[in-house]
């Protein structure tokens, strides 16, 4: 089989926003106690982070982590995790049932994140809490006022702001679990007053209104629509969140999912485009792809599990090979459709749904979705280019017709390197690739590499790299993509 991948040095489809290659990390399981908070391992700081894994976090040159939810922030009050430690109260936590000893709360991770190389999106508690509890954590986080919540800072230690750009309003208000879920109606009222407040305390910030928790949620578009109807002068961006799962083993269908992230995509920028005309703005409201992963495996764990414990395990989701895939795929189609998707967060960082996994007392070690976070992030940088295929394709279950290849190519004018990335989602054939690439006027291999594995299932451990990238031999501008494969190709210009 042949697949052509044609790209024109001026068909550009937007410069690259690099916040799409962030992340998430929330109070839940073990993301932040025993995950990147672990006071007692060898390799811990004097604050209690552990180096082993702001180093790991450090390689993939994350550039923004949400923070602290997720459900958690709908319950969350962050007074509770600030101040002496000695003093901060151990509460229930009704997002997942566990115990929070708020031992971590905005004070450390901002500190945490520093060490990582990283910027923090906050998100505020439009669930238990509203506009007043908003625009004293902006005062907080933001301010160099002489007034209370910006003093209360400076008494807890922080003469300086930690000056946060990207602010969340509340999380998926649409889901029935979400603590204090909200009607449309009632989310696009209370956004609103909250983004008005916090824009007043500080007008540099960027604000993200929650769109649908997935695409298949039954008020999906509508909520959309009343959401923005409301908050569109606020608000900057609208919130995407899409978990995928082979639940059926099918996983052909299962590759084929990020088609559907593509059109999800489209429908919801559309929506954002129908009310700014609608409202005849000047103004665009971007998207923010602030949740996104494969997770199946470990959903509604939080029900079975014994309540009220602290760090419990949940939702460490083992993932495999094809998810490795799948990922990469996810990763090019955040690429693909960066005209409109400034900020993308996989879900998550540390041990829940994560790439990177942490033993308490030993080693942390990666997953197989690592490798394709990892190379997006250091080489999917620049200008995305639109991209031609031209090669055989497959039915999935929803009809479509379905490319074997998915590709994203991106053209890096500092470094002067064309970086294809690229699945094959054939399960039985290599397929030959056909570049044909206008405006260049000579390139030359620098490296291919792919992951790959003979077991579609294979996973990591923490005691073995199954799955893991290798450099393929690259002499020509052709190459051949193996079998259910994901590659990246760099070539010098
Ligand atoms: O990422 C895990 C959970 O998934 C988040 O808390 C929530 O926003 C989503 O439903």
């Amino acid at each position: 089989m042949k697949a052509k991948i044609s790209v024109e040095k001026n068909n550009v489809i937007d410069k690259i926003d690099r916040r799409i290659y962030g992340s998430f990390i929330e109070h839940l399981g073990r993301a932040v106690y025993n995950g990147i908070y672990e006071p007692t391992h060898k390799c811990a700081d004097e604050l209690g982070f552990r180096r082993d894994v702001i180093d790991l976090v450090k390689s993939l040159n994350v550039p923004i982590v949400r923070y602290p939810g997720g459900n958690f922030v709908s319950g969350y009050n962050w007074e509770d995790g600030t101040g002496p430690r000695h003093l901060r109260p151990k509460k229930l936590e009704l997002a997942w049932f566990s115990v929070e000893t708020n031992e971590v709360g905005v004070d450390e991770f901002q500190e945490w994140a520093k060490r990582a190389g990283t910027d923090v999106m906050m998100a505020v508690n439009l669930g238990t809490r509203g506009p007043d509890e908003a625009r004293a954590l902006v005062e907080y986080c933001n301010l160099e006022t002489d007034t209370y919540y910006a003093n209360m800072r400076r008494k807890n230690g922080f003469d300086k702001p930690f000056g946060f750009k990207v602010w969340c309003l509340g999380n998926e208000m649409d889901g029935w679990w979400q603590i204090c879920h909200k009607t449309a109606e009632e989310y696009g009222r209370a956004a609103t007053e909250a983004a008005k407040v916090m824009k007043w305390v500080d007008p540099s910030i960027e604000l993200v209104a929650c769109g649908s928790a997935d695409a298949n949620m039954p008020t999906f578009g509508e909520w959309e629509r009343t959401v923005l109807d409301h908050t569109y002068d606020y608000v900057d961006y609208l919130s995407l969140h899409c978990y995928f799962g082979n639940y059926d083993g099918d996983t052909k269908n299962f590759l084929a999912r990020v088609e559907e992230m593509d059109r999800f995509i489209k429908t919801t920028s559309d929506i954002c485009d129908e009310i700014k005309s609608k409202k005849n703005s000047d103004k665009t409201v971007n998207l923010s792809f602030d949740e996104w992963n494969v997770w199946y495996r470990t959903k509604d764990e939080e029900k079975k599990a014994e309540k009220w414990q602290y760090a419990p395990h949940l939702l460490e989701e083992k993932y495999n090979f094809e998810d490795a895939i799948l990922v990469g795929c996810m990763l090019m189609s955040l690429q693909n459709n960066c005209d409109r998707v400034k900020i993308g967060c996989i879900a998550q960082l540390v041990n829940v749904i994560a790439p990177i996994m942490t033993e308490e007392g030993a080693d942390a070690w990666v997953q197989t979705i690592f490798y394709p976070y990892f190379y997006a992030s250091l080489y999917g940088n620049g200008k995305a280019l639109k991209v031609g295929i031209d090669c055989p394709s497959y039915k999935s279950k929803e009809g479509w017709d379905v490319p074997y290849v998915y590709s994203s190519v991106i053209d890096n004018e500092e470094s002067g390197e064309l970086v294809l990335f690229l699945a094959n989602r054939s399960l039985e054939c290599d397929i030959e690739l056909v570049l044909s690439v206008d405006g260049y006027e000579s390139l030359t291999p620098i490296e291919h590499i792919m992951l790959y594995h003979d077991d579609l299932n294979a996973q990591n451990t923490k005691d073995v790299q199954n799955v893991k990238p290798k450099n393929v031999k690259i002499d020509s501008l052709n190459a051949t993509l193996k079998k259910h494969s994901w590659n990246m190709i760099r070539l010098k210009y």
